[in-house]
């Protein structure tokens, strides 16, 4: 039995006010809600407005988390903002959240892992509180993809949307009931070529002509993804339940990153989980990356699906590829 566990101790959520729905984007691109409902099970997702920045949405989750966590900023001695789509380059959102916050005492970076960021996020907390128990760790996903969107593809601008998820780590005040248990953090690089955002980085210098204009949004083979996700996040869950002796039973509650209904579905059919066992909120937000698994937290908890002492089972997998998974006691 281990005598220290991180837990999360409180949660909090930003999301832009501007909702575009499915019939809206059937004016802008040739696609339908049928289609769009049926392959995805998207129904609406946030954007940012003109002028509007993630950050101000990631500083409103991180305030929001750290109130429900009754933790003030001094306590933090960690920022870590898991994003693929930062305000900037330099500084580091993670920077402009611990100005935007006050958390004098803090260290901040960003971390970019695609969709599974939130999970690496939380994997770093676990292991920093673990060498720190006194302190506190804010972990956020955050991202902007409206801004990185191809709004004439419609083979991907469909499937994104705008939002803020953040969570307050600290050590757990009941390591028998409560705390993280065990994660697996992985990558496949060989998969890159499936999923990219080539312009902005360091390759090629801004505007380069040799670089066509729509390497500057995310471009993804999604029918490959597809196939690859599918096998990816069953063999996650699999593993980190047979490792720590539990069976898909055993499961309060599976919170999948939101990709694609179909994904999920595939998912819960495959550990032969009840509807009620597995969140969803993708209707709402489409697939938001690294905010993805904050957000549904975040909605779980509020939607009283989480209950304290629940056996909680996150999974992720993104561009990169990039994939995690995490068992926690809630
Ligand atoms: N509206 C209408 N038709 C469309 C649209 C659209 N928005 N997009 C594609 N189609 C058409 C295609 O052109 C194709 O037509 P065709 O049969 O005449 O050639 C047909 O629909 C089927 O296309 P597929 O790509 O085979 O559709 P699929 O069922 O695979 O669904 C989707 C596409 C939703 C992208 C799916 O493959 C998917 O979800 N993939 C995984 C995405 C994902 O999980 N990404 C992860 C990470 S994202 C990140 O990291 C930021």
């Amino acid at each position: 039995m281990q005598s220290l566990k991180a837990a999360i101790l409180g949660m909090g959520m930003g999301v832009p006010q501007k909702v575009l729905t499915n019939f809206d984007l059937e004016k802008i691109v040739d696609t339908s809600d049928e289609w769009i409902t049926e392959r995805t099970g998207i129904k609406e997702r946030r954007i940012l407005e003109d002028g509007e920045n993630i950050t101000e949405y990631a500083i409103k989750a991180a305030k929001e988390a750290l109130t429900s966590a009754k933790v003030s900023p001094e306590e933090l001695g960690l920022i870590i903002c898991a994003t693929v789509t930062p305000q900037y380059i330099i500084p580091s959102m993670a920077v402009m959240v611990q100005d935007g916050i006050g958390a004098k005492n803090a260290g901040a970076f960003d971390l970019s892992a695609t969709c599974s960021g939130f999970i690496y996020g939380l994997a770093l907390a676990e292991s920093f509180i673990k060498s720190k128990p006194e302190t506190k760790v804010l972990v956020i996903g955050a991202e902007a993809l409206s801004r990185k969107t191809n709004w004439q593809d419609r083979t991907i601008c469909v499937l994104l949307g705008d939002g803020a998820g953040a969570a307050v780590v600290g050590k757990s005040t009941e390591p028998e009931k409560s705390g993280i248990m065990d994660f697996t953090l992985g990558a496949d690089g060989s998969y890159w070529e499936l999923l990219t955002l080539r312009g902005g980085g360091s390759c090629y210098p801004p505007f380069d002509e040799r670089l066509p204009k729509d390497e500057y949004y995310i471009k993804m083979k999604g029918r490959e993804v597809f196939k690859v996700a599918t096998r990816m996040m069953e063999k996650l869950a699999v593993e980190i339940l047979e490792r720590n002796g539990f069976g898909p039973k055993d499961i309060d509650l599976l919170v999948p990153h939101q990709a694609n209904l179909r994904i999920i579905e595939y998912l819960r059919e495959r550990l032969g989980l009840p509807k009620e066992k597995v969140f969803v909120n993708i209707n709402k937000y489409g697939n938001t990356s690294a905010a993805s698994i904050p957000l549904a937290l975040y909605e779980a908890e509020k939607e009283g699906k989480l209950k304290k002492g629940d056996l909680v089972l996150l999974v992720a997998f993104g561009g990169g590829f990039t994939y995690g998974s995490m068992l926690l006691r809630w």
